[in-house]
């Protein structure tokens, strides 16, 4: 029997060595070590031995194994070393990494999202609503006559089945009065369509934010000092203001805001946003669509306002140009 685990030994090192990858070293190691393997079967026919031998077969058993352990581990140490450097075959290790630069907030939200934390501590929550639009939604429930200017083919995007892309996102206002009864106070950012000539000011779309505070005693005070502070959190406490009387159809009164600041030049007054008081006859055509009277002009009164986000982004930076916002020139990008 000694002679016989020698010669297991002899054939199993050269097995050992001659193992081109790794699968094949697992097999090897397998048909001696494991459970049925050779190796082990002498184990299990130690049994048969007489007191005498059992003592120096089981050395010369123990010292194989050893040996034949030794070969299997050194073996695959060397074949998964191959392995990797067939990897970086023809790769100069030594040549200095790609970088990936790390990319920025884009202006534009990062406004947006200044805006939004500012008004969420006066408890305006957010609201949206869809891009495409009915008429209904963008002008006849906020009171826009059928012949008025906004309404025409050559300034709105309609689509063939008389859908349209919003113009302003007041569409908002009335999405969310639809589902929800007063108090309401939400902001609600989006995109914004308009058939205009592309120039340094105007872009076919671009970005809104629409604010509407329902509730009942919600007083023309109420929308000045909402909109003063949100101002004067971005441009400082030094902002003047001014509501200049205006007209749009679902407000009355409303206003335009000019506002006033150091940090915007001083100087000269910039129109900002437009707002004024909810006009009855908005909550009239929802509550009509909603079925019920959740809107009570007796009851309830409320402000909302607009502005372009663009525009607030182009005066606060010294942007000349709207088209830069969205020209994706990282030299224009990486200054902000
Ligand atoms: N929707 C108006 C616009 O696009 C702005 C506005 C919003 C005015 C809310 C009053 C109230 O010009």
């Amino acid at each position: 029997m000694e002679s016989q685990i020698q010669s297991l030994q002899t054939k199993a090192l050269e097995a050992i060595a001659s193992c081109i990858d790794e699968s094949q070293l697992e097999a090897q190691r397998v048909g001696l070590l494991g459970k049925g393997g050779e190796l082990t079967g002498f184990s299990d026919r130690m049994r048969e031995l007489s007191k005498e031998e059992k003592p120096r077969i089981g050395k010369v058993l123990n010292e194989v194994r050893a040996a034949v352990t030794a070969a299997l581990e050194t073996r695959k140490a060397a074949l998964t070393a191959e392995r990797e450097a067939k990897i970086f075959e023809g790769v100069d290790v030594t040549l200095p990494g790609v970088s990936f630069p790390a990319g920025a907030i884009h202006p534009i939200t990062q406004l947006l999202d200044r805006t939004v934390r500012i008004f969420r501590r006066m408890g305006f929550a957010l609201a949206d609503g869809p891009d495409i639009e009915t008429e209904w939604h963008c002008f006849d429930a906020l009171n826009t006559p059928a012949d008025h200017p906004a309404r025409n083919e050559a300034d709105t995007f309609y689509l063939p089945d008389g859908r349209l892309l919003r113009t302003h996102t007041s569409t908002i206002q009335i999405r969310t009065l639809e589902k929800m009864a007063p108090p309401v106070r939400i902001i609600a950012p989006g995109a914004a369509y308009r058939r205009d000539e592309v120039d340094a000011t105007h872009l076919a779309q671009f970005n809104q934010m629409e604010g509407l505070y329902v509730d009942e005693d919600v007083t023309l005070g109420d929308l000045r000092g909402t909109l003063e502070f949100f101002f004067r959190e971005l441009f400082g406490n030094d902002a003047e203001f001014r509501f200049r009387p205006h007209f749009f159809p679902f407000t009355e009164p409303s206003f335009e805001v000019d506002i006033k600041a150091s940090a915007l030049g001083g100087g000269r007054w910039l129109e900002i946003a437009g707002c004024g008081m909810v006009d009855p006859a908005v909550f009239e055509a929802v509550n009509a669509r909603r079925g019920d009277h959740a809107l009570d002009p007796e009851r309830h009164t409320g402000f909302a306002f607009g502005f372009g986000l663009d525009r607030l982004a182009m005066i606060m930076s010294g942007v000349p140009d709207i088209r830069h916002f969205t020209d994706s020139d990282q030299r224009f990008l990486s200054q902000f």
